[in-house]
C-alpha cells in the first residue's frame, strides 16, 4: 500500500470511530454556530485533532490544511494534507446517520492520495492517482448512463451563500425536467464517492471548500468520472463550483445548465 494512503486510512478510521462513538451519546455533543446556517461541534474539532496527531507522527514536515484549524504550515509546503474531519456536520447534529471523514494528500498541487470514510456504514473509499478507486478493497466504477434520461443526480443547496439561491433553483429546475430525480444527502465528500460507485449518475454543487471535495474528487476521477466547474474547466479548484459524473453525463449537465448560469457561476 502507498505509505501515505496507509497513514490516511489509519487517521480516517480513528476519527471515524470517535465520531461514531459520539453519535451514540448526543448529550456530549456541543454544537455552535460558525456563520450563517453553518454549524460546528466539539466532535469536529476532536476528530481533526486526532487526524493531525496521526499525520504528524509519520510526517512532521508536511503542511496540513484542516477545516477547523486552517493551514498549519511546516517545512515542506509542497506536500499538503487536506482534511475535513466531519463532512456532514448538520446531519451529525440532527442525528441523520450520513457523514464522513475526508483526507487527501496533494503534492505540488496535484492530489495523489484520497480517503473518505463513512463510519456508520463502515465504508472506506480510497484512491491513489493512476491506480483506480476502491470501496473496502473492491474496485469502483461509475455509472454508464449515456445522457440525463433516467438518471439520479445528487446536489447540495448553497445554504451558506443564499445570494445564489435563485440561480441555483433555476439550475435544479432545468436539470429536473431532464433527469429522473434528485438526492440531497448533506455530505459533499460522500456525494462524490457515490458518483464513483455509480450510486448516483451525476452531482453538482456551488461554492464548496477544498476540504469538502479534495478526497472525493480523486476517488470519482479514479473511478472514471469527469470533474469540472460549471463551464467544463478546472476552475472548481478555486471556485468550488463542481460538476461530476461520467463524461457523457457531465456534458449533458453542462449543456442543460449553460443558459441558466449567472456570470458569478461561470467558473
Ligand atoms: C458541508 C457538506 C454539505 C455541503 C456543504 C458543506 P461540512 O460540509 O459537505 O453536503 O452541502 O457545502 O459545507 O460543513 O458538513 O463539513
Ligand atoms: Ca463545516
Ligand atoms: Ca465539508
Ligand atoms: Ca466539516
Amino acid at each position: 500500500m502507498h505509505p501515505m494512503l496507509n497513514i490516511a486510512v489509519r487517521a480516517a478510521r480513528k476519527a471515524g470511530n470517535l465520531i461514531a462513538k459520539n453519535y451514540e451519546t448526543p448529550d456530549a455533543v456541543e454544537a455552535s454556530q460558525k456563520g450563517s446556517n453553518d454549524f460546528v461541534t466539539n466532535v469536529d474539532r476532536d476528530a481533526e485533532r486526532l487526524i493531525i496527531e496521526v499525520i504528524r507522527k509519520s510526517y512532521p514536515q508536511h503542511t496540513i490544511i484542516g477545516e477547523e484549524s486552517g493551514e498549519l504550515t511546516a517545512e515542506d509546503q509542497d506536500v499538503q494534507w487536506i482534511i475535513d474531519p466531519l463532512d456532514g456536520t448538520t446531519n451529525f447534529i440532527k442525528r441523520l446517520p450520513h457523514f464522513a471523514v475526508s483526507i487527501a494528500v496533494r503534492i505540488k498541487g496535484r492530489t495523489e492520495v484520497a480517503v473518505v470514510y463513512d463510519p456508520m456504514r463502515n465504508e472506506l473509499f480510497s484512491a491513489v492517482r493512476g491506480q483506480g478507486a476502491q470501496l473496502n478493497g473492491y474496485r469502483l466504477r461509475g455509472s454508464n448512463a449515456r445522457d440525463l434520461d433516467g438518471t439520479i443526480l445528487a446536489t447540495g443547496f448553497p445554504f451558506k451563500q443564499k445570494q445564489h439561491a435563485a440561480t441555483y433553483m433555476k439550475l435544479v429546475g432545468k436539470l429536473f425536467t431532464q433527469c429522473a430525480d434528485f438526492r440531497r444527502t448533506g455530505s459533499a465528500a460522500l456525494d462524490l464517492c457515490y458518483v464513483a460507485a455509480g450510486r448516483v449518475d451525476g452531482y453538482f454543487e456551488i461554492g464548496l471548500k477544498p476540504w469538502d471535495f479534495a478526497g472525493g474528487e480523486l476517488i470519482a476521477r479514479e473511478a472514471g468520472a469527469l470533474v469540472t466547474d460549471f463551464t467544463g474547466n478546472h476552475g472548481f479548484m478555486t471556485s468550488g463550483n463542481i460538476v461530476a459524473g461520467n463524461p457523457r453525463v457531465v456534458k449533458a449537465m453542462l449543456a442543460s445548465m449553460r443558459d441558466e448560469l449567472s456570470d458569478a457561476l461561470k467558473r
